[in-house]
């Protein structure tokens, strides 16, 4: 079971500033007005690019103007990664939903997959399943296991 989805009714269990090792960060955020399909791609190939990099794997994925985007690897270079994606000004309102230690990657073979509404649907797949969108805990094993869910 997902990390995220054992975490249910309890707030975050650490920032990455406590993790040794593989460490994740789950979060949720809203693209800035006007983002357009030129700098999606433009932030896909950052992405990828600097994830092979300093060996990160994930998933993005983009939904009625909201990013929800798992981010795993080594710690030292998600945190750096995570301080970029908090400064970047293409979203806003970034919410954290889940960070901390990781035994195993759940995303080995994506530097970072993308998926969008034309792909897979997360409000729908809510409201087919019976995860919680109000508990913070079960909102966020929601996400990740819809993220897996896709990622095969
Ligand atoms: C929604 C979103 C997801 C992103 N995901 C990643 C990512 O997985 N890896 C990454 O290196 N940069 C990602 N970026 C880009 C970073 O915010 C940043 O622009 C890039 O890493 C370059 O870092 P710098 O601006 O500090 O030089 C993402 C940006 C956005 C808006």
């Amino acid at each position: 079971m997902p990390r995220a989805a054992e975490n249910c009714g309890r707030s975050l269990t650490s920032d990455l500033n406590s993790v040794e090792g593989l460490g994740f960060y789950l979060y949720r955020s809203t693209a800035r007005d006007g983002l357009g399909a030129d700098e999606l791609q433009d932030i896909l190939l950052e992405a990828r690019r600097r994830n092979q990099a300093l060996g990160l794997t994930g998933c993005l994925h983009y939904e009625d103007g909201l990013f929800f985007q798992w981010l795993e690897g080594p710690v030292e270079g998600l945190r750096d990664v995570v301080a970029s994606i908090e400064r970047d000004r293409r979203h806003v309102s970034l919410d954290v939903l889940d960070q901390g230690s990781l035994d195993h990657r759940r995303f080995q073979d994506w530097r970072m997959r993308f998926s969008d509404r034309d792909k897979a649907s997360l409000m729908d797949w809510f409201a087919k399943s019976d995860s919680s969108t109000v508990h913070r805990g079960d909102y966020a094993g929601g996400v990740v296991a819809f993220m897996m869910s896709i990622a095969v």
